[in-house]
């Protein structure tokens, strides 16, 4: 994987940070999640008043492709402005895994720090149906 689709995969997750929906917590985070094909889909943190109904940005841009068709990922950057960088919550992890055996996470900050980390080494024995 060349570096300029990893740059461009973390501006967009950047760019759609700056699409984040957070008037409660004021806390925008930002993801982009690139396809087996190289394509590229993004989201937002979207709250609601009722505050138990925000979606991560994550799972907005996962759900956003899978609703399109699209069932391989190789990777996803998540933008958010803090240092030490924000990983995927809890709930973001076990979605990933439904649709990723393996996945790059991207961390990164307006700032410019990034790091990686793998779905596995956050989420060791995820639990997937065992009834398919
Ligand atoms: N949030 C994300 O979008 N992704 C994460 O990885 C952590 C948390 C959002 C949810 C909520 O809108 C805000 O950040 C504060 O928790």
């Amino acid at each position: 994987m060349s570096d300029s689709r990893l740059d461009r995969l973390v501006q967009a997750a950047l760019d759609s940070r700056k699409s984040a929906y957070a008037p409660f917590s004021k806390f925008l985070v930002g993801a982009a999640i690139e396809d087996a094909q190289g394509r590229i889909h993004t989201g937002c943190n979207i709250e609601n008043a009722s505050y138990g109904l925000t979606v991560c940005a994550e799972r907005t841009a996962v759900l956003k492709a899978v609703s399109e068709g699209v069932r391989e990922f190789v990777r996803i950057a998540v933008a958010a402005e803090t240092d030490p960088l924000t990983p995927p919550c809890g709930a973001c992890r076990q979605v990933l895994a439904e649709f990723c055996d393996d996945l790059e996470i991207v961390m990164v900050n307006p700032a410019g720090k990034t790091e990686s980390v793998r779905l596995k080494d956050l989420l060791p024995r995820a639990f997937r149906a065992s009834f398919r």
